[in-house]
Order: structure tokens, then C-alpha cells, then sequence
């Protein structure tokens, strides 16, 4: 067995979010495409005495480092299912957003399982693991396969999709995250009238294409009025992007990040040197898309 692994999970975003009306179990059914983005996440498992979490990074400070982190719950998953005790250490190289709408805590759930898998030869299947994904989060299963996926029922059913080209993006933070059930439930608040969520067929052509401009023509987030209801100053983020050249703005995910497509790469850095300059924003990196799923990269 190795002595440690290194597992690289990226961040995503939804270049289309549909939400349906909240289900009697408190979930959205989605039409959720997911982008795997080049902003990345390092999970380390190591053997240890019992369970214990670390986390470095310039968020460090607010990721917890308790079991109710995705990764801890990650190892203590695989580890029942399998029989033996989750003695292991995580230590998390943090650089996706923290409660950013990003995934950040997802991709750390997902790392850490095939970290663990592969530090214990458990030898858990493609199958087993996608699973234990579900039965993390919602977004635990796409972290794991990363690319390009449409995620139906809650998010965790996934149809991986092809895309024609790369993708360049800007991604601003904000200071503070957004709770994702409390912009699930301003979604609820704001649109009574939900109807059944469905992928958007130019979008997945524009994505096959590579087609960055029609992409930005079918960008679509039903969750950015309710995360802009509780943050409305992410509208002069999304403004100041805009008028640096941005092909499209919009809230990644439940937000607060914000997410800029841009024509190529210049212009990225140009988008971004423009929200960093404006201080309508915590930070802002150029990333991108697609990227792989969680990867071992050592060990
Ligand atoms: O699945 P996950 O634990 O990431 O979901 C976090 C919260 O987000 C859920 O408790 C729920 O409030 C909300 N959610 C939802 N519908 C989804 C996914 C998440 O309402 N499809």
C-alpha cells in the first residue's frame, strides 16, 4: 500500500442551472450542466492513529475541520462500507472558493474517497464510488468524473457530455459565502410558479461545438435572482465584467462567485485585472474548462 496519496479535484461551474418546485424530500429536481474548471483542490490521505483534517490555502481558516467536513464523511463512509476504521489524516490544499457555489466542498468529498480507496485498496468500483458520491451530495458525483456532465434528478444522476473546444472563464470571489438551502429556499420564495426543469438544446450544441460565443448566448442560472436578492452587490460584479469585455456573466451555482466567459485567454486576464481593480470583489482568477475529475496525481 502507498504510504500517502495526492488526489487533484477540480471546481466546477453550471453554464445551465434549471430548477424545478421543491420535492416532498426537500430537494430541486435540476437540469444541471456541469463544467469542470481549472481551479483545483489537493486531498492527501495519510495513515493516523484516528481521523484528523488539515487544510492550508488562503481559505483555510474557514473550512471546518470537523466530521461534518465533506471529506472526514467521505473516509467514514468508505471505511463502514468496507469494514474497518477511517484512521486516516486528510489534509486538504485549498483553492477552490470556500461556500462559493463552486463545489469546493463537494470536490473534497470526492478526493478524499478515492484518496482513501486508494491509500486502503479497497478497490472500490466506478460504480461503488459514484454511488458513495450520491450519498455525500449532490455534486459529489460530478467532482468525481469531471469534464462535462448533465446532472438530472437532484444533480447526482449524470450523462457525461462532449464538449468541442476549451473554454475561458473568470471566476470572482466575494467576501463571505451563501448557504445553499437558504438560496434554494429565496428560489422557492421568488418562483412559485417552477416548472419542470429541461436541458437546454442550443446550450448542449454550443458546448459541443466549442462554440464560446453561442455558449454565452445560453448561459443560464435560475438560481442568480435568489442569490442576487441576498447579495445584490454581486449585480456590480457581474457589471464590471461586463464592461471589461466579458462574452457572458453569471453567479456560478448558489453563488456568491461570479463567473466570467471570456473570448480566450487575453481576454480573461484583462476581465480580470478589471474586477481586481474595481474592489468589487475578494479576488479574481482566470481558469479553463473543461478539466478532469478527481485524479491521483501521487501516491
Ligand atoms: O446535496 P447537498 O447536500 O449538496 O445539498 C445541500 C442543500 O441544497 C440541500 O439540503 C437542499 O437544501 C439544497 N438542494 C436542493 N436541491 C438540489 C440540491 C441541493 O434543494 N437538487
Amino acid at each position: 500500500m502507498p504510504a500517502r496519496v495526492t488526489v487533484r479535484v477540480p471546481a466546477k461551474v453550471n453554464v445551465q442551472l434549471a430548477v424545478g418546485p421543491a420535492r416532498p424530500d426537500g430537494f430541486h429536481d435540476l437540469a444541471n450542466v456541469f463544467l469542470a474548471v481549472g481551479l483545483y483542490d489537493e486531498v492527501t490521505a495519510a495513515p493516523a492513529d484516528e481521523l484528523t483534517i488539515t487544510c492550508s490555502g488562503p481559505d483555510a481558516d474557514k473550512v471546518p475541520l470537523d466530521r461534518t467536513n465533506l471529506a472526514a464523511r467521505a473516509a467514514e463512509l468508505l471505511a463502514a462500507r468496507y469494514g474497518r476504521s477511517p484512521d486516516v489524516h486528510l489534509h486538504i490544499a485549498k483553492d477552490i472558493p470556500v461556500a462559493g457555489g463552486m463545489a469546493g466542498g463537494s470536490a473534497d468529498g470526492a478526493a478524499a474517497l478515492v484518496a482513501c480507496d486508494a491509500l486502503w485498496g479497497t478497490g472500490a468500483s466506478r460504480a461503488e464510488l459514484l454511488d458513495l458520491c450520491a450519498e455525500l451530495g449532490s455534486d459529489v458525483p460530478f467532482s468525481l468524473v469531471g469534464g462535462a456532465a448533465l446532472g438530472t434528478g437532484r444533480g447526482e444522476k449524470l450523462a457525461p457530455l462532449e464538449v468541442g473546444g476549451t473554454f475561458h472563464w473568470v471566476f470572482a470571489a466575494a467576501d463571505g459565502g451563501l448557504s445553499t438551502p437558504a438560496v434554494y429556499r429565496e428560489f422557492d420564495r421568488l418562483t412559485p410558479d417552477a416548472v419542470a426543469p429541461e436541458a437546454d438544446p442550443s446550450l448542449l450544441a454550443a458546448l459541443r461545438a466549442g462554440d464560446a460565443g453561442a455558449l454565452a448566448g445560453a448561459l443560464s442560472n435560475d438560481l442568480q435572482a435568489a442569490a442576487l436578492s441576498m447579495r445584490p452587490s454581486l449585480a456590480e460584479t457581474l457589471a464590471v465584467g461586463t464592461a471589461a469585455g466579458a462574452l457572458a456573466a453569471l453567479v456560478s451555482g448558489s453563488g456568491p462567485t461570479t463567473a466570467f466567459l471570456a473570448e480566450g485567454e487575453a481576454s480573461a486576464r484583462k476581465i480580470a485585472d478589471a474586477l481586481r481593480a474595481s474592489g468589487t470583489c475578494r479576488s479574481a482568477r482566470a481558469a479553463a474548462s473543461p478539466a478532469p475529475g478527481a485524479t491521483i496525481v501521487s501516491g
